[in-house]
């Protein structure tokens, strides 16, 4: 199947995740069907994946942005735009369940928010005048903790809901300019952060293992390959009159019986 993402300009806000990450792989899998992927995240890995990409005949750049500051979002979007003449897709990706929970102070929320919530609003708003033009679409990375919760992290909670109400939201703005708007949500997705968050426990293997057992399709968590496959279809012109939908790239993790977990 042709996906036709061929020359498609695509930002990926925080686009240069670790080796391995959900980012990292989409970037990949970007690259592989030809799209041009902008990058905007503060890490200079960024810029490090765009010279790997140049070496290779690859076109791609990198945009230092800290998500959180509204100007910077604005000039790099304008950068992107300058530098491509359109804007064909909108990803975002950038997130961190940080915990911050009812112990936490009021200015950690709201700082876990800005990350979490309002970066999404930024990128969409300063890219939207290109998205109208190019009659492009919105992708946004969801969790499963905005819509069960989690226990402990009631600003990433509080972030994650948002985006999927956002999605929503912008899917009834944009209709009217065939703009198609989605959320894909990860439940249990094995990644560099998630190895790095399992090694600070006291028995991470066993805790680990206990949440892979809940997981019914494999027993196994979701690789970013999974989630990366996804989003590329999802953003395709293969699925053109999908908006406004939450995709569950989770192994049956939030919707199954769960009379299943004891078999
Ligand atoms: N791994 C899972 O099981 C899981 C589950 C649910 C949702 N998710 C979501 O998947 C997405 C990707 O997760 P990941 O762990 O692979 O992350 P990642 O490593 O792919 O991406 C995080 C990126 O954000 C960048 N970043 C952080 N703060 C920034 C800032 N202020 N400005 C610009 N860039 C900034 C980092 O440098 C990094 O490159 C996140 O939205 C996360 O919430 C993951």
């Amino acid at each position: 199947m042709d996906l036709n993402l061929k020359d498609k300009v695509v930002i990926v806000a925080g686009g240069a995740g670790e080796k391995g990450s959900i980012s990292e792989t989409i970037l990949q899998a970007l690259v592989e069907e030809g799209a041009i992927p902008a990058i905007l995240d503060i890490d200079d890995r960024g810029a490090s994946y765009v010279d790997d990409f140049s070496q290779k005949g690859t076109n791609a750049s990198f945009f230092k942005v800290d998500l959180t500051k509204e100007f910077e979002v604005k000039q790099a979007i304008e950068g992107v735009a300058a530098k491509y003449g359109k804007i064909d897709v909108v990803v975002n990706v950038v997130g961190s369940n940080d915990g911050i929970g009812l112990d936490g102070s009021a200015d950690d929320f709201m700082e876990s928010l800005k990350l979490n919530l309002v970066s999404y609003f930024l990128t969409v708003k300063y890219a939207l005048a290109e998205l109208k033009k190019s009659k492009g679409n919105i992708l946004n990375i969801g969790s499963k903790v905005g819509l069960t919760g989690q226990g402990g992290t009631s600003a990433y909670a509080a972030a994650k809901g948002g985006v999927l109400a956002m999605t929503r939201e912008w899917a009834i703005d944009l209709v009217g300019n065939g703009i198609r708007v989605n959320a894909i949500i990860i439940a249990e997705c094995w990644t560099p952060s998630y190895d790095s968050w399992l090694k600070t426990l006291e028995d991470g293997e066993k805790k680990r293992q206990s949440i892979v057992e809940k997981i019914p399709l494999g027993k196994r968590m979701t690789t970013p390959r999974e989630i990366a496959d996804t989003v590329l279809f999802t953003i395709s012109e293969r699925s053109s009159h999908t908006t406004g939908q939450f995709i569950f790239v989770d192994g049956g993790y939030v919707h199954l019986d769960r009379a299943m977990l004891g078999e």
